[in-house]
């Protein structure tokens, strides 16, 4: 059984270029399969440089791929309806920061964690701020680390490699 994590990749812009040079450094526990933006242009580039298939939207990549985690990459304000959607499909989490802009919206992505049963990440490096911890609250520990053992001018992609860490640990057994 492979126990490599698919992952696609929602928001091919800057932080999402970010996300795919660290995903391609895991490549061997974790496979790009997929990267969205509805700017498809952006999509073919970061996935001819970085793997996956290109896709102008997550709905797209859902129907035509096996993926395992979603990274969502768009718009600050622009994250629950992607976390929501990938939680209503069944899938694992990763959440840029901010989670998102109102309380309402970030519970909307709550709600679709609980209901889902998978997990949800939010990339952060104010871990240990209370609100933050509780905001979503699933496994926002496996970043603190990263506060401390990494070098100035590497933290952001540290604190990158940390979300992963979470489906790098489970076993797939558990989930399946
Ligand atoms: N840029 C940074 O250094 C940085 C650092 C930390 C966190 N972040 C966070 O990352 C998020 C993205 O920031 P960015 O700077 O990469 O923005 P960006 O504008 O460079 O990229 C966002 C991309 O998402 C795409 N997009 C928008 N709506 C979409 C949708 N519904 N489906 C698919 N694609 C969609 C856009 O076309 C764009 O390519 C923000 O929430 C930001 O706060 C950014």
């Amino acid at each position: 059984m492979s126990t490599t994590r698919k992952v696609a990749l929602v928001g091919a812009g800057v932080i999402g270029t970010q996300h795919g040079l660290v995903i391609s450094e895991l490549a061997d526990r974790i496979e790009l399969v997929a990267v969205a933006d509805v700017e498809i242009d952006r999509a073919e580039r970061l996935a001819a440089h970085r793997g996956g298939r290109p896709y102008p939207s997550l709905t797209a990549a859902l129907a035509a791929e096996e993926i395992d985690v979603v990274v969502v990459c768009t718009p600050t304000g622009r994250h629950a309806e992607v976390a929501v959607e990938a939680l209503e499909a069944g899938k694992h989490v990763i959440v840029e920061k901010p989670a998102e802009i109102t309380v309402q919206r970030t519970d909307e992505i709550i709600k679709a964690q609980q209901k889902a049963g998978t997990l949800v990440t939010v990339i952060s490096l104010r871990v240990t701020l209370e609100t933050n911890r509780q905001s979503i609250g699933v496994i926002t520990g496996a970043y603190e680390s990263a506060r401390t053992d990494v070098s100035a001018g590497s933290l952001s992609r540290a604190a990158t490699r940390r979300a992963f860490a979470p489906f790098e640990q489970l076993r797939w057994s558990d989930q399946h």
